[in-house]
């Protein structure tokens, strides 16, 4: 299972805070925003993992996590997406090193309460497609939006719906199978330009392979004022009770 993390785009919705640097690298309680995603994957037993970032500030990345050593990894992996081109598009970079495998994709803004172990192991032992985590918000119009049968299955996704069908927004947490690469290579650019992540889950549900769970915990993106100060409230009350980053050795250096 290959891990991917995507931090590109340019942060403009956060402008000035991310005039001089990249969003995922401002804090969000005690770490840079892109640990969290880092950590979500590394807890959940997913070790090979690629970066993707953009922008001016892409070589801040390296300078940050060098190698991964404090996560205890041997490497990590990094490519470069030019512009903002959305969240599937900057999937697309990535096929290269995720081949036939499976992948595990955390945007960048994402911060989630618990584990997504859980998840993570049935998808290993899903025999093929996509599995997707919802989540039930207040505002689902500002996300991603689940439309739900009788029987809690997914009938249709739809992204920021002006009319939500259901409060369960489609978190940043997404499985695919290698058919992701042969989806992505069909999107056209939505009316805000972008290829969107949706379009790739819309296209496993109507191959029938879309799955998903109900994640457990809070889960909040921080790619606005409001939101990033909610994901630094929530992430300090967390760390206050207990550090997430705990299952790590306390030697991290990376094993031989
Ligand atoms: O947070 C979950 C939501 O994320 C989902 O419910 C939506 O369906 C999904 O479209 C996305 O919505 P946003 O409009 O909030 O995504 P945003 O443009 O803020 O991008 C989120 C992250 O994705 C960002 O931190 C970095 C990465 N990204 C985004 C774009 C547009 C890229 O790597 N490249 C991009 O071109």
């Amino acid at each position: 299972m290959k891990g991917i993390i995507l931090a590109g785009g340019l942060g403009t919705r956060l402008y000035p805070l991310t005039k001089i640097t990249n969003k995922h690298l401002l804090p969000v309680y005690n770490r840079p925003m892109i640990h969290w995603p880092i950590l979500s994957l590394v807890e959940a037993g997913v070790r090979d993992i690629m970066i993707v970032t953009g922008g001016n500030f892409a070589g801040a990345f390296l300078q940050l996590l060098g190698n991964g050593k404090e996560f205890g990894l041997k490497d990590i992996h990094y490519t470069y997406q030019e512009g903002e081109g959305g969240i599937a598009q900057a999937l697309s970079l990535t096929e290269n090193f995720v081949d036939r495998d499976k992948c595990v994709v955390i945007l960048g803004d994402n911060v989630l309460e618990k584990s997504i172990k859980p998840s993570v192991d049935q998808f290993r032992r899903q025999e093929k497609g996509a599995r997707i985590l919802l989540r039930e918000v207040p505002d689902p119009e500002r996300f991603g939006v689940a439309e739900l049968d009788a029987k809690g299955n997914i009938v249709g996704i739809v992204e920021k719906p002006k009319e939500p069908k259901s409060n369960y927004a489609v978190t940043g947490v997404y499985m695919y199978d290698e058919m992701v690469w042969d989806v992505v290579k069909t999107l056209k650019p939505s009316g805000r330009g972008e290829l969107e992540i949706t379009d790739v889950n819309n296209a496993y549900l109507k191959a029938g392979t879309l799955q998903h769970s109900i994640m457990d915990g809070w889960w909040t993106d921080a790619g606005q004022f409001e939101s990033l100060l909610r994901a630094n409230n929530l992430v300090a009350e967390r760390e206050e009770r207990e550090s997430f980053a705990s299952f790590l050795p306390k030697d991290t250096a990376a094993k031989k």
